[in-house]
């Protein structure tokens, strides 16, 4: 061995080429394998990114039987992610997995399983915005009680996901999973990251309403409530058929100060907060350094690179800082706090909000299993027959 931790790539498509890219700007990684059934579209990828095309193999069971690989890499379409990351947790790897980490009930049951029983082996859901520059400040102001007790919170997912070509995996519900998994979790894990320093959720209310503008076999149009154990309560309106643009419109409002962002307004105006505390109760606009400073608030302006959870496009997501940290988590063997395990409670929103738009009644967490799993697997069949 040469010191470097052996990479077992699966699915080198929009997101995974992203991720391979970043994988191969470190020096601390050897890449063993690029694995996908699609050889032509592997071998694209592997010319582009100057690599041999002896890397290249549709065999996933090689993948894992390899002794010289520590972590698979899973960024295949979503209903392969839940065996995938079973047979490499058997097999004794580590896994990085895109998000959804299953995309049936029992898989993520199973995963789970896996995870406790080998804390060693460092997993990984690609909940990617925890690394999000606005997220990351948002949570601390949060935590630092700079608004007080956060009593209701909107953060919105509406993002038109993209279904053009060989994505058209997307449309097929067998494939995709549910919506949850395809992008409204995203919002599902910022509300429950802020709300963390404060209160947990006890209670989940959805409901949702099939696709209107383009042909999606699951239910694409979300509306989820989420009840914390202090009263306060989530909401996030969901949906991957349509919008304008990308919305993750995100509203807060606390007892001593508020924040607002407006994915869809130019830069400088997209963030505005007061709060009683650093503001002294007036809005300030920290993405416009020029107006802090008129305001007598420069000290509060954010740097002009911060980033905003408002792309559609992975080329823009915060993919080198997840790398880096998984491959740290392996290093150090410290489990990330977007371990299966750790994650679970995020997970958990997603699988409750499917769970009460089937009995279209609010759902008490953590969720019982075995009446989950035979819900969701009536929802399942019913959605299949
Ligand atoms: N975290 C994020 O914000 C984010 C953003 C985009 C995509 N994703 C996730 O990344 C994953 C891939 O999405 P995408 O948009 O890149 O799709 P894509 O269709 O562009 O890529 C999927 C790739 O997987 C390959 N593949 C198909 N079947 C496979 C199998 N059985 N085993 C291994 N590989 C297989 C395909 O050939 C393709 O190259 C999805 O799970 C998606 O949810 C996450």
């Amino acid at each position: 061995m040469n010191g470097k931790l052996g990479i077992g790539f699966v699915g080198v498509g929009w997101m995974g080429s992203v991720q391979l890219k970043r994988l191969l700007e470190r020096d601390d990684v050897e890449v063993r394998h690029v694995c996908q059934p699609d050889k032509p579209g592997a071998l694209r990828v592997l010319d582009e990114l100057g690599l041999p095309h002896s890397l290249y193999t549709p065999d996933y069971d090689q993948v894992v039987a390899d002794k010289g690989i520590d972590c698979v890499w899973l960024v295949s379409p979503n209903r392969f992610h839940g065996p995938q990351s079973i047979q490499a947790l058997q097999a004794g790897k580590h896994v990085f997995c895109e998000k959804p980490c299953a995309t049936k009930y029992d898989e993520y049951c199973t995963q789970l399983e896996l995870a406790r029983s080998n804390p060693r082996l460092m997993t990984f859901v690609d909940y990617i915005l925890y690394f999000d520059a606005m997220e990351q400040n948002l949570r601390e102001m949060v935590a630092r009680d700079e608004f007080g007790a956060i009593t209701q919170i909107q953060v919105n997912y509406r993002h038109p996901i993209n279904i053009a070509g060989d994505k058209a995996w997307k449309l097929s519900r067998e494939v995709m999973g549910d919506a949850m998994g395809m992008g409204i979790i995203h919002s599902l894990s910022v509300i429950y990251w802020i709300m963390q320093s404060q209160a947990r959720p006890v209670s989940v209310f959805a409901s949702a309403m099939p696709a209107q503008v383009r042909p999606f076999e699951a239910l694409s149009i979300w509306n989820i409530q989420i009840h914390f154990d202090n009263g306060a309560t989530g909401f996030c309106f969901g949906n991957i058929d349509t919008s304008k643009g990308y919305d993750a419109y995100h509203n807060l409002s606390g007892t001593k100060g508020g924040f607002i962002f407006d994915s869809q307004t130019d830069h400088s105006h997209k963030v505005r907060l007061w709060s009683e505390k650093t503001t002294d109760g007036r809005w300030i606009y920290p993405l416009d350094a020029a107006r802090c400073e008129r305001e007598g608030v420069g000290q509060l302006a954010w740097p002009a690179d911060t980033s905003t959870p408002d792309s559609g496009d992975v080329i823009h997501h915060q993919t080198a800082e997840a790398v880096g940290h998984f491959l740290e988590c392996v290093k150090s063997g410290r489990q990330s706090p977007l371990s299966f395990v750790n994650a679970a409670p995020i997970t958990e929103l997603g699988w409750a909000a499917l769970v009460s738009a089937e009995l279209k009644r609010p759902v008490e967490l953590p969720l019982e299993p075995a009446a989950a799993r035979e819900i969701l697997a009536r929802a399942d069949s019913a959605a299949s027959a």
